[in-house]
């Protein structure tokens, strides 16, 4: 962590100062182990990533990849992503925000509980620039709905799906994850959302705490 970590705290210049290159940024939340952002840092040597994650294991995991690779482009923050959306990021200063397979938590007692959700979404939405993408994905059909129908009533965000669903294709750089993998042996369809920001202005992203979703 101290050569590869950003730590938690409320100064957004962290975030600039952890790069020795100035480049558009992309955050993912939740990374889980980080493979896929080790691959897409690696790909990218032209963006600054930062991954957002709570489990120790999956931090460990991708410290070391980042330390194997040498990359100057990739950053990992241990701690809440929404306490770090508040406090750590700028407001549009982000090109590509990913957050894959989050915590689906099927039972409706739980879904409180759910990342992605009022006002959470807009705190996202804030945080990119405009013309800047949102891009989540879930094998949880009932999760997918909800995300497409609360990010369709986002004033923030369009919806950048070519067909009648709603859902896109997923990007290339979005590789089979071990949560993706497990839904495909349970016979679960994947969705993709991806949605850009609009130039509209955010009346505010502050997240009151009675608001905020648990864990
Ligand atoms: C179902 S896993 C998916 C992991 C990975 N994206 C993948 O597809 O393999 C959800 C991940 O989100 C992380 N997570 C949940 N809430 C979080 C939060 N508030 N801040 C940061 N990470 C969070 C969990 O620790 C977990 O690793």
């Amino acid at each position: 962590m101290p050569a590869y970590g950003i730590n938690f705290n409320e100064d957004t210049a962290q975030i600039s100062n952890a790069f020795v290159q100035h480049a558009p940024l992309w955050l993912e939340i939740g990374f889980g182990n980080g493979d896929t952002l080790l691959e897409i840092a690696t790909a990218r040597p032209d963006i600054n990533c930062i991954g957002i994650e709570v489990h120790a294991p999956g931090v460990g995991h991708l410290l070391r990849g980042v330390e194997n690779r040498s990359l100057q482009n990739l950053r990992v923050i241990r701690h809440d992503a929404i306490e770090v959306v508040e406090h750590m990021i700028e407001p549009g200063s982000v090109e590509r925000i990913l957050v894959l397979f989050p915590d689906p938590w099927p039972k409706k007692r739980h879904h409180k509980r759910r990342l992605l959700k009022q006002p959470v979404i807009d705190a996202l939405a804030n945080c990119l620039l405009p013309g800047g993408v949102l891009h989540c994905a879930t094998d949880w059909q009932p999760y997918a709905q909800d995300m497409l129908e609360q990010f369709n009533a986002s004033q923030l965000l369009d919806n950048l799906a070519a067909g009648d669903s709603g859902f896109a294709q997923p990007p290339e750089y979005r590789l089979q994850t071990r949560f993706e993998s497990r839904g495909q042996r349970l016979g679960h369809q994947v969705f993709d959302l991806l949605f850009e920001r609009n130039s509209t202005v955010a009346e505010s992203s502050e997240l009151k705490p009675h608001n905020r979703p648990p864990g």
